[in-house]
């Protein structure tokens, strides 16, 4: 966690091209709504999987959560702030996280943006949580999240408990969500708590 007095908490969400593109809106949100200095980049297939899920493009909703039009970073532009370990952040979450992506993060290949980025965060040593969303996963996925995770990573599974008795799907999402801020370090309350 950077430890600079009277700056605001900075943080980078990335949206790929798995299934789950609400979870990365919500997460957005969240972290909007907590007061947080919000960076985001979206893959060619993220944009492709938030349409057909969404209906609306990524720029839509960047618009609708408030977030700054020129913190929003071409997934190809790797001389992008994020693809430096000089931009310093709080923390990134890839959510929802393709198997491709984990694969080429965990090769260290840096295919776009976003990869470059996770990478970056792990040799800065930077929280990143990444949210992989796939059913059932190959041997090379479960391989390539290990690497990940020996390398720092928290591997966040998009799998929601039913313990805290969901009502609606947002339910379901919030939970997710929430339990991404819980490994970002930031109060809310998206789910109610077990007690
Ligand atoms: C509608 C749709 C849903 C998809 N869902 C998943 C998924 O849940 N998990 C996954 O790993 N890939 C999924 N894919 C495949 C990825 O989009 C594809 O592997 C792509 O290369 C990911 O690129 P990216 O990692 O740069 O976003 C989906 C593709 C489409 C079109």
């Amino acid at each position: 966690m950077r430890e600079i007095v009277g700056e605001m908490r900075k943080y980078l969400v990335c949206v790929t091209g798995a299934s789950g593109a609400v979870y990365g809106i919500r997460v957005l949100r969240a972290l909007a709504e907590s007061g947080c200095e919000v960076h985001a980049i979206i893959s060619r297939w993220g944009e492709r999987v938030m349409v057909e899920e969404t209906s609306r493009p990524f720029a839509a909703w960047v618009d609708t959560l408030g977030i700054a039009r020129e913190r929003v970073y071409d997934a190809e532009d790797l001389s992008a702030p994020p693809a430096s370990g000089s931009f310093p952040l709080d923390g990134a979450v890839i959510v929802p996280c393709s198997m491709n992506s984990i694969g080429a993060m965990a090769s260290g290949i840096c295919g776009n943006l976003i990869h470059r980025a996770g990478l970056v965060c792990l040799k800065e040593n930077h929280p990143l949580v990444l949210v992989p969303r796939e059913c059932p996963f190959s041997l090379i996925d479960l391989k390539n999240m290990t690497t990940l995770a020996l390398a720092g990573a928290v591997i966040l599974s998009a799998s929601p408990a039913f313990y805290h008795k969901p009502k609606t799907v947002d339910d379901l999402i919030d939970f997710i969500a929430g339990k991404i801020l819980d490994r970002l370090g930031i109060e809310h309350g998206l789910f109610k708590r077990w007690e």
